[in-house]
């Protein structure tokens, strides 16, 4: 049977109506990240999910921020911000990143020796990407900042951590494959 969908209509507070939406968008799963910048000269991160390409020429990503969240503040005074893509190690990082109203700095979790970026990068991340910030655009109760990437790279192999249903995972195996047990036969006595 079809589930009954939530109607979600301007006449619906915001807080009643963003159940079915909050329950709606647990089902995507996306990769975690933390975007980083400078703090009163140190390193700080905030972890996100609302992290996306939107063209490869000139290479060109968007962050959707909260705007009361200290990091719409802090990116847009930097105008400039990293991006680290975490590995599935890095759960540590993922929920300093995301406690809210809590410091975000990052010494613990970022490369000392590390400077040819001009953005803080977390150490052990699978990628990142240097951003400068463009255009940012007030959505609701989000800043949008898009930034053209200025440098950009994969640094470790590795898999991602994925967060999906309210909590973070690691992958499973590729779709379409057979699971490693499947067509084996196990020989239990001889
Ligand atoms: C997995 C995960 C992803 C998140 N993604 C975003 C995001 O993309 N944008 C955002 O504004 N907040 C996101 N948040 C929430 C912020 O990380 C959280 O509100 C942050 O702690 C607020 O920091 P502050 O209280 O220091 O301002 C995410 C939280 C989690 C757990």
């Amino acid at each position: 049977m079809v589930p009954k969908l939530s109607l979600i209509t301007d006449q619906t507070s915001s807080v009643a109506s963003s159940r079915p939406f909050a329950d709606a968008m647990s089902a995507l799963a996306s990769g975690v990240a933390v975007v980083t910048c400078e703090l009163d000269g140190r390193p700080w991160g905030m972890t996100v999910t609302a992290f996306a390409s939107v063209s490869a020429d000139p290479p060109t990503v968007l962050v959707s921020i909260d705007s009361d969240a200290t990091a719409a503040d802090a990116l847009a005074a930097s105008g400039r911000f990293g991006v680290s893509i975490l590995a599935e190690d890095q759960l540590a990082v993922a929920r300093h990143g995301a406690a809210p109203g809590k410091s975000k700095f990052l010494e613990a979790f970022v490369d000392p020796d590390h400077t040819d970026d001009a953005s803080p990068m977390v150490a052990g991340a699978l990628a990142h990407l240097d951003c400068e910030v463009e255009r940012t655009i007030r959505v609701a109760d989000h800043t949008v900042f898009f930034a053209r990437v200025r440098a950009a790279h994969a640094t470790h192999f590795g898999m991602p951590l994925v967060y999906h249903s309210r909590d973070y995972r690691t992958l499973g195996a590729p779709a379409g494959r057979r699971p490693p047990t499947e067509g084996r036969t196990t020989c239990l006595a001889t």
